[in-house]
């Protein structure tokens, strides 16, 4: 490299040159983005992270630029101009100047690229994962991280101000499943041993808390062993909080707070405060914990017309569980197939149908009809709360079941209306979760959010007679029908801790071996305490208004837990594993 005009931190963006610039002589180093030629004049797009700017090459400089091909790294000195009327690009940034190149200097020549560094890329996701480096290379994309980066650097900004503190909890750690299958790290030096990589730093930051630290905060990496999903990874980063001394409103204040310092980066204005929602509204309005609420097609009950109804499926469905449906506005002209496909749609949830109702100029409409006639038909109608035109959908069968199959029903009956407007957004808290979970398979209670967090006062003393009934401190905050983050205040009184565990049908030594060392911290003085955990690349997907939290990591993995551009993971060698006292079967 030639002796440079500028140091590096003082050297211009390409992309950051504006009017302002003109007249300034500037050293610029970039990727060439494009390459024309035109009345001896050559033009080279000139990339970098912040965008792109226009280069002019003339004269003796036109062979060098005619060398240049895309993707080529260059440095270039040269004059920041102001371009003439008729030549200004309003659609960019950088249109209203250019740089009269002196020098143009090609420090490395780049191979074709897979596919076009562009915006509009016509390549498949696969292989920009594999050249993940030329897929950030794309303003798009690279725009994306430097956001995400302002937003994390807010995040970090806001929680020091309110006297949170960073600390560092450990990947290696011990294997306490809460939910997910962990990661497990074989220990070299203790045969037959290993590490969990952490699903969250859970009991660290509640250790922190018995030590005193009163307010904690982390952005950590999380590790997940479970199915992926578009809002679903691997490894995911948590903004994650804890903190002494609070109650549940503390922690919604500080969290609103702190949405409030960072959603305006990119426009958004969330309300002061947050709407709340217990579990149980949640549940019977909208079928789903994670509401979206921007929209209505709420579900409406009608157990008590399918009780007394001549249709016998709905009837006994009543009767042992729950019949609820949803009017679909002007969903009375769905084809027989679209019909059909709503069937489809719930099945995955165990339902075993959709069942409908309608009334067009024809008369009444419904599967059931030869049953219920008119009248029947009628009844269903009025009771869900839709008119001529309309169409009436239900779902009866157990009431975990009916609120799946509604819930997802409704969200995709309203992407298929297009009655969710995208440009408005909706921030819930929803509240008063279930504090246990009955599991058929295994016929027993677990957590429904771990088993630190603590049920409600006025409910303890249901744990042993109506465990299933006991309402739990726990806290998620939604945004647009997505689960943005959960916490709860927990447990600090060892008394109420065994409860619990009893509830959970862990006895003493389970508990003893699983959490020994968080239930023995608890006896030198634990503070009440409570928290929260953001998942960060959800809440960056949001604000950034994309469909998968892949498009919000640098280097994200597929559906099948593959890394496309290192190929992890891979196997080893036999010395490895050997060493690491491994065989495999
Ligand atoms: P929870 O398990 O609810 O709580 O996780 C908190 C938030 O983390 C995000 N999240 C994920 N993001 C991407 N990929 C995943 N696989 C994934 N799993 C979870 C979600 C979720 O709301 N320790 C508790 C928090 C607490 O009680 O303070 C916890 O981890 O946005």
């Amino acid at each position: 490299m030639e002796a440079t005009l500028m140091r590096a931190w003082e050297r211009p963006f390409c992309g950051s040159l504006r009017a302002a610039d003109v007249g300034r002589r500037v050293e610029l180093v970039g990727w060439v983005r494009r390459r024309r030629n035109l009345g001896g004049i050559v033009f080279v797009d000139l990339r970098d992270r912040e965008g792109w700017v226009q280069v002019l090459a003339r004269d003796e400089l036109r062979e060098a630029g005619e060398k240049l091909s895309q993707e080529d790294v260059v440095r270039v000195v040269g004059t920041v101009a102001a371009r003439s009327a008729e030549t200004v690009n309003a659609e960019m940034p950088t249109g209203e100047v250019e740089v009269e190149a002196e020098t143009v200097e090609l420090l490395t020549a780049a191979e074709t690229p897979p596919f076009v560094v562009e915006d509009r890329v016509n390549a498949s996701e696969e292989l920009r994962l594999r050249y993940r480096y030329l897929d950030l290379r794309r303003p798009e994309m690279m725009a994306t991280v430097l956001l995400r980066d302002r937003i994390v650097f807010a995040i970090r900004e806001y929680f020091h101000k309110m006297a949170f503190v960073d600390v560092e909890t450990p990947i290696l750690t011990r294997s306490t499943p809460e939910g997910a299958r962990d990661f497990l790290v074989p220990s070299r030096l203790s045969r037959g041993t290993f590490y969990a990589l952490p699903q969250s730093p859970q009991l660290f930051k509640q250790l922190l808390q018995v030590a005193g630290l009163g307010r904690y905060i982390q952005i950590a990496r999380c590790f997940r062993d479970e199915a992926l999903r578009a809002e679903r990874q691997l490894e995911f980063t948590q903004v994650d909080v804890e903190a002494s001394f609070v109650e549940e409103e503390d922690i919604f204040t500080i969290i609103e707070g702190l949405f409030a310092h960072v959603f305006p980066i990119v426009g958004i204005t969330p309300p002061a405060t947050f709407p709340r929602m217990t579990f149980d509204e949640a549940m019977e309005r909208f079928g789903t914990d994670r509401p979206d609420t921007r929209f209505g097609m709420e579900l409406v009950d009608l157990g008590a017309v399918a009780k007394t109804c001549a249709f016998e499926a709905l009837r006994s469905a009543a009767v042992s569980g729950r019949v609820k449906g949803l009017a679909v506005p002007g969903g009375a002209s769905f084809s027989r197939k679209q019909l059909d496909e709503l069937s489809d749609l719930v099945k995955p949830f165990g339902a075993p149908g959709v069942m409908w109702f309608r009334k067009t100029a024809e008369g009444y409409g419904s599967p059931a009809k030869k049953a219920l006639g008119d009248q029947g038909i009628a009844a269903f109608l009025q009771a869900g709360g839709a008119g001529e035109g309309d169409l009436l959908v239900a779902v009866g069968g157990a009431a975990k079941v009916v609120f799946a199959a509604l819930g997802a029903l409704r969200m995709e009956l309203g992407r298929r209306l297009g009655v969710i407007p995208n440009d408005a957004h909706a921030f819930l808290w929803v509240t008063d979760f279930p504090l246990l979970e009955w599991d058929e398979e295994t016929k027993r209670y677990y957590a429904s959010h771990h088993p630190f967090t603590s049920p409600k006062p006025e409910d303890v003393d249901t744990l042993e007679s109506d465990p299933g009934a006991v309402r739990a401190r726990a806290y998620d905050v939604v945004m647009d029908g997505v689960e943005l983050g959960g916490g709860s205040i927990r447990i600090h009184d060892p008394a109420l801790q065994r409860k619990v565990f009893s509830a959970l049908g862990i006895d003493e030594a389970q508990a003893k071996h699983k959490f020994g060392f968080l239930l023995e911290a608890f006896r030198y003085g634990a503070p009440p305490h409570g928290g929260i955990a953001l998942g960060l690349d959800r809440m960056v997907m949001l604000m950034v208004g994309k469909d998968s939290i892949r498009d919000v990591i640098a280097f994200p993995k597929t559906t099948a837990g593959n890394c496309l551009l290192t190929e992890a993971p891979n196997t080893v060698d036999a010395e490895q594993l050997r060493e690491l006292h491994i065989a495999l079967t």
